[in-house]
């Protein structure tokens, strides 16, 4: 197989075990030319893309830019904040005009779920969700995926532990959905009221206490509590929250096998992680954002149908 079955990157949702492996094996090409002298490569040089950023980005941001430079793809940057958007200039208005430049592609983070699904449906370019509000975050499950099988071998059969704000998370649902497809088995892990009423429908284990989830797993990856998303208060205290939830060296030193431990970032550190632990050896969070450059070149190219 050489081409992904969907037009766009919506979500983890709509792709199938085939695509998701295609766009892993893909990656790992790329992660040997990112890693060459010259790191770049012409496959795109006749491309286009927008990157549309309606809410605030470090990782995601930076990462797609560069790999659309590495894939000599011409790339125009918007951030709302500075735009017109900000004199009430609508989603779908603000898209056209930057088609209206011949565009071919679009990379979008919005605040609002589903809005990447809107907007595929209104224009003829290829959308690559960028991540949606607390719905999904593709290309975060994909490096993540990449991430545990260049360090464990496989992702099937792993055990893979995700802890923390699982109900604004949409890193949470792109995870489940990618680790299941490949085979792993999924626990979260957190406060009930930081847990999705469906959870359980998605066929994942539920666990509210840090110790035994860490016990269970191969692979613990914390989340950030999302206070930016929340407008009812869903634990007494941050203070609280880190004693029941956060993972501390001592925990980790006391478990009776090794780990490893990811975070999507932006990390919060002493809230859902300690320093020493986001900074161990045991720690491949720097390596996820070195695999997400590899892994949305993959994306962006199998896309544009150069697979
Ligand atoms: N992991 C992630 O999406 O980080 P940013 O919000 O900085 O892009």
């Amino acid at each position: 197989m050489t081409a992904l079955s969907t037009k766009h990157l919506l979500g983890i949702k709509d792709l199938t075990p085939d695509d998701i492996h295609l766009i892993l094996d893909t990656a790992e090409s790329f992660k040997e030319v990112i890693n060459r002298p010259i790191k770049k490569v012409p496959s795109l040089r006749d491309i286009t893309i927008a990157n549309l950023f309606f809410e605030n980005s470090t990782r995601t941001k930076l990462s797609f830019e560069l790999a659309e430079k590495r894939l000599s793809a011409d790339v125009i940057n918007f951030a709302a904040s500075s735009s017109s958007v900000k004199k009430g200039e609508t989603l779908i208005d603000t898209v056209n005009n930057i088609l209206a430049m011949k565009v071919d592609m679009v990379v979008m983070r919005h605040p609002n779920p589903g809005a990447a699904v809107f907007l595929s449906k209104h224009i003829d370019a290829k959308i690559v969700n960028a991540g949606d509000g607390a719905h999904e975050h593709p290309t975060q499950a994909l490096l993540d995926a990449f991430s545990i099988r260049e360090k464990l071998g496989s992702v099937k059969g792993k055990k893979i532990a995700i802890i923390g704000d699982i109900l604004h998370s949409r890193v949470a649902l792109s995870n489940i959905f990618c680790l299941q497809k490949l085979g792993a088995e999924v626990m979260v892990c957190g406060p009930t009221t930081l847990m999705p009423k469906y959870i359980a429908s998605l066929g994942v284990r539920v666990e509210h206490n840090l110790r035994k989830a860490l016990e269970w797993c191969d692979v613990a990856n914390m989340l950030r509590i999302q206070l930016e998303r929340q407008d009812i208060k869903y634990f007494p205290s941050l203070r609280e929250y880190t004693m029941l939830f956060g993972l501390n060296k001592e925990i980790l030193d006391s478990l009776s096998k090794e780990i490893v431990i990811m975070h999507p970032g932006p990390i919060n550190r002493g809230v859902e992680i300690t320093s020493d632990v986001a900074d161990s050896e045991q720690s491949i969070i720097l390596e996820q954002v070195e695999n997400g450059v590899a892994v949305r070149m993959a994306v962006l190219f199998l896309l544009a149908g150069r697979g």
